[in-house]
């Protein structure tokens, strides 16, 4: 048995766009042909420009919810960021993807998830493997200026298969998509508001109380540690997305 890595959304194939209207739009100062519609995240990627992201699992969950993936719009003579993993292609827009504005943002961003992060990377079970710790490493964040309070939970560990820790958990909900739209299950889910928002089993129950089938697709698609397979000393995870041919 062989544990299987995670995908970094980034390295995932661009999803094909079904052939119809196409529209021209201004990239980099660069005019573009594209499928109405199509968002300038696998626009821009078609075109060799690199975005980063961390929410966005091509054709899957498009919820322009970390904000990584920010770039600068103009469109009707206004000119904002904008996520572009959920921004449509529209005729004469005007996109920058590098700008100064656009990479601050984005290093921003980063930084704010930080903020709310455990912060045990040398420990985390996705230590070298977090798509959180690569974003970091690559817009050069070497600490974490802002300080505030940060989420304590008990990780929550009654799934004989999985380890749950909220206090890793950027809030992405990659792993509630996946368990309802392609394992059909449906037993992840938002609760609480604001800095209080967790991603998980309903009525503060842990996974190992509800319906899981302890899959596996969750601890697949999750970004950071927030979810792992349980691995005792000595054995083999054993998840169903952990067995290859
Ligand atoms: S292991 Fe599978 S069934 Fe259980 S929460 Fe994760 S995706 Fe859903
Ligand atoms: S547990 Fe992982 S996949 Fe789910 S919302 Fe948190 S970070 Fe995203
Ligand atoms: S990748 Fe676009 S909002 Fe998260």
């Amino acid at each position: 048995m062989e544990t299987a890595a995670p995908i970094p959304a980034s390295q995932c194939e661009p999803v094909p766009q079904p052939e119809g209207k196409k529209v021209k739009l201004w990239i980099n100062d660069r005019l573009v042909e594209a499928p109405q519609g199509m968002n300038l995240l696998e626009i821009c990627r078609s075109q060799g420009i690199d975005i980063p992201s961390l929410c966005y699992l091509p054709g899957i969950h498009e919820a322009g919810i970390c904000r990584v993936c920010l770039v600068e719009v103009e469109a009707n003579g206004r000119r904002a960021l904008q996520a572009s993993c959920v921004y449509p292609a529209t005729e004469g827009i005007k996109v920058y993807t590098h700008s100064p504005r656009a990479r601050r943002a984005r290093k921003r961003v980063v930084e704010l998830l930080l903020t709310e992060h455990k912060g045990e990377c040398p420990a985390c079970v996705r230590n070298l493997t977090c798509e959180l710790q690569r974003l970091a490493g690559e817009m050069g964040i070497r600490r974490v200026r802002a300080t505030g309070e940060r989420r304590r939970y008990p990780v929550a560990n009654k799934n004989p298969f999985i380890i749950r820790d909220y206090n890793k958990c950027i809030r992405c909900r990659r792993c509630e998509t996946v368990c309802r739209e392609i394992q059909g299950v449906g037993v992840l889910g938002p609760r609480n508001r604001g800095f209080d928002l967790v991603i998980g089993p309903p009525f503060g129950r842990d996974l190992g109380e509800v319906d899981c089938i302890s899959c596996g697709q969750c601890v697949m698609v999750c970004p950071t540690g927030a979810l792992a397979e349980r691995v005792l000393p000595g054995e083999e995870p054993i998840t169903a997305c952990c067995i290859r041919e």
